[in-house]
């Protein structure tokens, strides 16, 4: 009987040592990679036959989700056959926008949680596009590409390691495209600092940048059963890194010649956040769980860093960060956007003046316009630009991202973003949590590509011939 108990509780022990962190000789904590299976291939540069027009089912039809519905209504080659939501007046909500602008009826689907399942399972989608809470993201997304469809999920599409390798796996067994729908990628600065950033204008990046300080107090209730302001209580980490994260991986060429190796974490305490639940419940909410700010330092392969942080409970203007350090110049966006380049600044002691603080050359607007002109990004056309900023979505961002995806999809191209960026990105969170969990120790990132981060040399956007 005894002996019985004591290999139970061995079992129990390796199970527990599989499922959490390792932590090795050197300090640096590890979680578990698992082993790519027999006969599946890593999914970069993944492609799927091209399709004329792609069809469209959208899966949580809230705030984001409605304007979802409403941009790609504009965009050439999409066409919306179905929509899905709990909540039945917000599918009706979403069919009106369609009918109003005199586009065909799309199926509807509502009244449970599970009603996405029969959308996915419809012949005619080509694309699921998922709006939902956090929670929701991985079932949809993993039940569309086993019905064969391609899955774009909101931010972070992922929150949990688990989560992040059942995607990564499922896209590279079904061979499905599973993007993350990182719209701060395509926001026109962004754009435009990247190009020059390829061009060599900053000289080698060696540090970088982003944020989300957003101060939500006043949108909280808006959310489908408070699940974001439920979220915050029961996590700690990075719960929304992706917008300061993907745009300067990009620049980075993260898994693309280079690749995070350790991050640390660290958060102050929760001050704001039980506050919230306070004002709203009356609940204690003494066991809130993230920080009012949390800040994470990743360390890359070549030596990069990059800062990103998280605040969405203290008042404070909105802030992105977007911060690119490199060895001939720098860019930042927020409050204002400032550009300068070593030519043109002060270079010998003898010029200096110690007393003023204001001697290093900020460009002019008028001088960061004519860059932007020599540096043009070659997804942004002046057509494109034009009906981006008509359209609108956070000013134009979140139509060149929903275009370029279809534009992708009809052309039969590789996307944008792929599976092990969704993963990168969204690592933050729960590598970030194990973290701060353990005293702010260091974390191994793992190589989501399982060993093949160095196969391509540098992002670049695909075109159709
Ligand atoms: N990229 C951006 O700029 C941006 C901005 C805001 C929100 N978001 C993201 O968009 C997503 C949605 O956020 P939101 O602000 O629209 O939230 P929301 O609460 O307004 O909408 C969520 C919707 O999902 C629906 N839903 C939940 N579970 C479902 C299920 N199983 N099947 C069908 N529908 C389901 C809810 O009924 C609700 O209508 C989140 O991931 C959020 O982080 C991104």
């Amino acid at each position: 009987m005894k002996a019985t108990k004591l290999i139970f509780a061995a079992a129990l022990l390796l199970a527990a040592a599989c499922t959490t962190s390792k932590q090795a000789s050197d300090g640096i904590l590890r979680t578990q990679v698992p082993a790519r299976p027999a006969g599946q291939e890593h999914a970069l540069e993944l492609t799927v036959p091209a399709l004329d027009t792609v069809r469209i089912g959208i899966v949580g039809i809230g705030m984001r989700g409605a304007s979802a519905v409403s941009r790609l209504s504009f965009v050439p080659g999409a066409k919306i056959v179905a929509l899905c939501d709990v909540e039945p007046d917000r599918v009706e909500a979403g069919r009106q926008t369609l009918l109003n602008r005199g586009l065909p009826e799309p199926a509807g689907y509502s009244g449970s949680e599970d009603a996405y399942k029969a959308l996915c399972e419809r012949d005619d989608v080509d694309l699921v596009y998922i709006c939902t809470d956090w929670i929701h993201h991985v079932p949809v997304a993993l039940y569309a590409m086993e019905h064969g469809k391609n899955a774009a999920i909101e931010v972070p599409a992922a929150t949990s390691m688990e989560d992040i390798w059942a995607l990564i796996d499922k896209s590279e067994q079904t061979r499905k495209h599973c993007m993350m729908l990182e719209n701060c990628c395509y926001d026109f600065y962004e754009l435009s600092c990247l190009a020059m950033a390829q061009a060599g204008v900053f000289g080698e990046i060696l540090h970088a940048e982003g944020a989300y300080l957003h101060y939500l107090d006043p949108y909280w209730d808006a959310y489908w059963n408070n699940w974001r302001l439920d979220f915050n209580r029961k996590h700690e980490g990075d719960v929304y890194p992706t917008h300061g994260l993907g745009p300067v991986c990009q620049v980075l060429n993260i898994h693309r010649g280079d690749r995070f190796k350790t991050l640390v974490a660290m958060d102050t305490k929760s001050v704001n956040g039980p506050l919230a639940v306070r004002k709203r419940t009356g609940e204690d909410a003494s066991d809130f769980k993230n920080g009012d700010l949390t800040s994470t330092l990743i360390r890359t392969e070549n030596g990069k860093t990059i800062l990103i942080e998280h605040g969405v409970l203290t008042p404070r203007p909105y802030d992105r960060m977007y911060q690119l350090v490199g060895t001939e110049g720098y860019a930042s966006k927020y409050p204002i956007p400032q550009i300068c380049v070593r030519r043109g600044q002060i270079e010998t002691a003898a010029e200096a003046n110690h007393e003023d603080l204001d001697q290093e050359k900020i460009l002019s607007r008028e001088e960061i316009e004519a860059l932007q002109k020599q540096y043009p990004n070659p997804v942004l056309t002046p057509e494109l630009e034009a009906l981006a900023k008509e359209v609108g979505g956070h000013g134009g961002m979140d139509f060149i991202m929903d275009y370029r995806l279809i534009y992708c999809l009809r052309n039969g191209l590789p996307l944008d973003m792929d599976v092990y960026d969704l993963a990168e990105w969204c690592c933050l969170g729960p590598l970030g949590a194990l973290s701060i969990e353990n005293g702010n120790r260091p974390v191994e990132v793992p190589d989501f590509t399982r060993g093949a981060w160095n196969r391509i040399q540098g992002f670049s956007y695909a075109f159709a011939e």
